[in-house]
């Protein structure tokens, strides 16, 4: 579907693009982008053919990102942004956290502090689930509470990228704020009923990866340089090669090969050294995707962890996308990537409620 309507994107936090190459797909005009990593930034150039703004956030202000997109005062543009969440994981006490002075708020407040001063049309936001239900809550209301004074009405859930036909199961907030005077009660409703999609067949990781070439431990795809095996140490293949296919957990495995760190877990970590379903959406690729030790990330059949192409396929990044950097570096911006699929659908949805 072709929109006539031409609305530029900033994207904030842009990582390698994957929030930005959705809003591309949806028919937005990329303005500009800024991030701080050097390699983040020029898988980003390569592939949008837009260069970041390569800086840390906190040093830049609201003229200097309007100036570098171009973007007139009257103008009408969006702003995507996804502040790195990774310090919400580790507040465990909410209630003595003072959103507008802890340090861990600084992105988030930064963030509001460029949307007051850019004054878009519109904010998506998005992060991971605990900003709305577990520490990062005081930030988010902080958050809330700032774009409300500077004139944005802001409908949020957490949604599943399952949900937005994306093959895996990635809870993350997303949160839609608009200039008050654009936010009519239809464009409220739609928004609401937009962030509560539910979907009842998802998409599968047989429907992701299934036809790509099986390839063994050490080796790759001699035609894809991104579908190779990472190497498995002899101890950890043989837990992976006892592994029941489709779906087996480490916890169905003869005692004899548990390894002591496991002997010792009462409850949780089920999901480490886990196959993968065919016939169910993936688990959320985090940045060790690639690494069974660190998630249900082995083969649903083959006797190895995911490939980095099997990972993008689960995020929907496509194909002909150009990754830069080493294997790990490239396997974490796989994992913080916004999947395409759900800035797409963010995209067209945006397209089509805003004037
Ligand atoms: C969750 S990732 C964004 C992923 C991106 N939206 C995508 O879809 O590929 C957050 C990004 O913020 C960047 N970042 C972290 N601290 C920053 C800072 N101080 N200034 C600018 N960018 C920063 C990280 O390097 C990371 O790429």
């Amino acid at each position: 579907m072709k929109s006539q309507k031409r609305y530029k994107l900033v994207d904030i936090f842009s990582g390698m693009g994957c929030a930005s190459l959705g809003f591309r797909q949806a028919g937005f005009e990329i303005a500009t982008a800024l991030e701080i990593n050097p390699i983040r930034c020029e898988v980003y150039e390569s592939n949008l053919k837009v260069k970041p703004i390569i800086r840390d956030v906190m040093n830049v202000d609201g003229k200097q990102i309007l100036k570098a997109g171009k973007i007139r005062k009257t103008e009408r543009f969006c702003i995507v942004g996804c502040p790195p969440c990774q310090s919400f994981s580790k507040l465990s006490d909410t209630t003595s956290v003072n959103a507008s002075s802890d340090p861990r708020s600084k992105y988030v407040k930064k963030f509001a502090k460029i949307i007051e001063e850019t004054k878009p049309t519109a904010v998506v936001f998005e992060n991971v689930a605990w900003m709305v239900k577990g520490p990062g809550k005081k930030f988010f209301e902080y958050y809330l509470k700032k774009l409300e004074k500077a004139g944005y009405s802001t409908v949020f859930n957490t949604v599943n990228a399952a949900d937005f036909n994306v093959p895996q199961n990635r809870h993350r907030v997303i949160a839609i704020s608009i200039k008050k005077k654009h936010m009519t009660q239809k464009v409220q409703k739609s928004l609401q009923k937009f962030l509560n999609t539910k979907k009842r067949n998802h998409k599968t990781v047989k429907d992701a990866i299934k036809d790509l070439k099986p390839i063994s431990v050490g080796k790759k795809d001699i035609e894809d340089n991104l579908h190779f095996s990472r190497n498995h140490d002899p101890k950890v293949l043989k837990i992976i090669k006892a592994i029941p296919k489709n779906g087996g957990s480490r916890t169905q495995l003869p005692r004899n090969l548990w390894l002591e760190c496991h002997k010792k877990i009462k409850h949780g970590a089920d999901s480490v050294y886990g196959r993968m379903w065919w016939d169910k959406p993936a688990p959320t690729m985090t940045c060790r995707c690639t690494t069974p030790a660190c998630g249900r990330f082995i083969h649903p059949s083959q006797n190895r962890g995911i490939s980095l192409r099997e990972a993008m396929r689960i995020q929907t990044i496509p194909d002909n996308f150009q990754m830069g950097g080493n294997r790990q570096r490239a396997e974490e911006m796989i994992g913080d990537a916004v999947p395409v699929h759900l800035a797409k659908r963010i995209g067209i949805q945006l397209m089509q409620i805003l004037p």
